[in-house]
């Protein structure tokens, strides 16, 4: 049982040395789910092999398309789809399968599936999402416990989200593609996600414009075809690798990386006083075999904000500088669940509403702690590398649904980090 396994990672190791950054587990989910909208062949390069993942290909073969999966490549094929229901249990394993909604009303007109599981990081409602399918002509109720939704024929129309949702911007891009009409997102998200979500669906016959942008524009097609796509890389995975480079006061070259969409966490290594350079082909380079202090605030905000999902591994980091640092968490109200267990290696947090505030110690020392969610176990991972003697971290299966083999990762580059119980 994944439950009884345990990360065990001796920490004080200097990381030094070169990590693939896998594919993105935040495009590859909305892309297998767009998956459904195409009749014919799609291959997906560069798919993590994450639990959530394997999730998402479950749901596609509960739904009668094909799903198989070799190392990174995932070929699907929707043709011959026969159901539009996803079960509890299969809705349960991941936030993201609501991503299928927006899929399944654009390809049969109607669907049927209960409320979503996944982290615990908020409430995380969907009400942007189901407002905007109804707005497109779709009926939606609630049926013990299910959300039931019809949709004779879903027609373009102009949706104003009250703050950029990622999910729900990719949820309208999928039900709109093959919509009557033309639908305009206004307030949309601008992850880079959502750009691999837009290049996906455009490969695949579908016209979008304005991924990337506040405003995107989908002009629905009659039909879309399978294509080969590769999936991004994860500039999540890829920040938490710099932090644990940085909190070890070692040297990492990113390999595979996406520099572009790393903005928004670059800058404030520098400030932190890492060097950081990017190379051509996808490699960033991070030294902090240097110096280091406490950058002053970092507040999270949609993209091209500092990312939210990088805050855990980022306050990890700042624990161990010189100074205070204050963290604004603006997204989710409940993300600050690592902070409890990171003050049980001696780090120094208050937290206070959304505002935390981190005063960095010089020593962390290694104790038991419990993964509560897949971004704070990855802080959990970060600051056991720092910590003097063995911290030994629980519930790994959250942090296997979004890094790909993360004690091969770091243990390639010098950290002692193994699984055990
Ligand atoms: C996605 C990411 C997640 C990341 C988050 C923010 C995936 C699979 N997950 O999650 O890793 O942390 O973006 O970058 O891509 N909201 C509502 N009503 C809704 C939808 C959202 O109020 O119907 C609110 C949320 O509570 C939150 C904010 O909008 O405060 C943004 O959430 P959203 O962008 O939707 O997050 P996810 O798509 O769930």
């Amino acid at each position: 049982m994944s439950e009884q396994r345990r990360l065990i990672i001796r920490g004080g190791r200097r990381i030094e040395g070169e990590i693939r950054v896998q594919g993105a587990k935040n495009s590859a989910l909305p892309l297998l789910a767009a998956t459904v909208l195409c009749k014919g062949q799609t291959e997906l390069y560069n798919c993590p092999r994450l639990s959530d993942c394997d999730a998402a290909c479950r749901i596609l073969t509960a739904l009668g398309c094909t799903c198989r999966r070799e190392n990174n490549v995932v070929c699907t094929d929707a043709s011959a789809l026969k159901s539009s229901e996803i079960s509890e249990k299969l809705m349960r394993e991941m936030r993201s399968s609501i991503i299928f909604m927006g899929a399944l009303i654009g390809r049969c007109g109607q669907c049927r599936l209960s409320f979503p599981g996944g982290c615990e990081i908020g409430t995380r409602p969907i009400d942007f999402h189901l407002d905007a399918f109804r707005r497109m002509g779709a009926k939606i109720r609630e049926e013990h416990g299910c959300i039931v939704c019809t949709a004779a024929k879903l027609r373009g129309t102009v949706i104003t989200f009250p703050v950029p949702s990622v999910g729900a911007t990719e949820n309208v891009m999928l039900a709109a593609v093959l919509a009557e009409g033309v639908t305009e997102i206004h307030n949309a998200a601008r992850e880079p996600e959502i750009c691999d979500l837009a290049a996906f669906l455009n490969k695949c016959g579908a016209r979008i414009n304005g991924a990337g942008t506040g405003t995107i524009q989908i002009e629905g097609v009659k039909r879309l075809d399978g294509c080969r796509f590769t999936v991004m890389p994860d500039r999540i995975a890829a920040a938490t690798y710099l932090c644990c480079g940085a909190i070890t006061r070692g040297e990492v070259l990113l390999t595979h990386a996406d520099i572009q969409s790393l903005e928004p966490v670059i800058p404030v290594l520098e400030q932190i006083g890492c060097s950081v350079y990017g190379f051509g082909g996808g490699s960033v380079y991070l030294n902090a075999r240097k110096t280091l202090k406490a950058p002053a605030h970092i507040r999270t905000a949609p993209y091209p904000g500092f990312p939210t999902d990088a805050q855990p591994p980022l306050m990890a980091l700042c624990a161990t500088l010189p100074g205070t640092t204050m963290f604004s968490e603006t997204i989710f109200e409940n993300r600050y669940r690592h902070v409890s267990e990171l003050t049980r290696l001696g780090a120094r947090i208050k937290v206070e509403g959304r505002v935390a505030v981190v005063e960095g110690v010089d020593r962390l020392s290694g104790a038991e702690l419990e993964a509560g969610d897949l971004r704070g176990g990855a802080a959990m991972v970060t600051a056991g590398l720092f910590a003097e003697g063995i911290t030994r971290i629980g519930h790994v299966c959250y942090i296997e649904r979004g890094y790909e083999d993360i004690e091969g990762c770091l243990r390639s580059v010098g950290a002692d980090i193994h699984y055990g119980s």
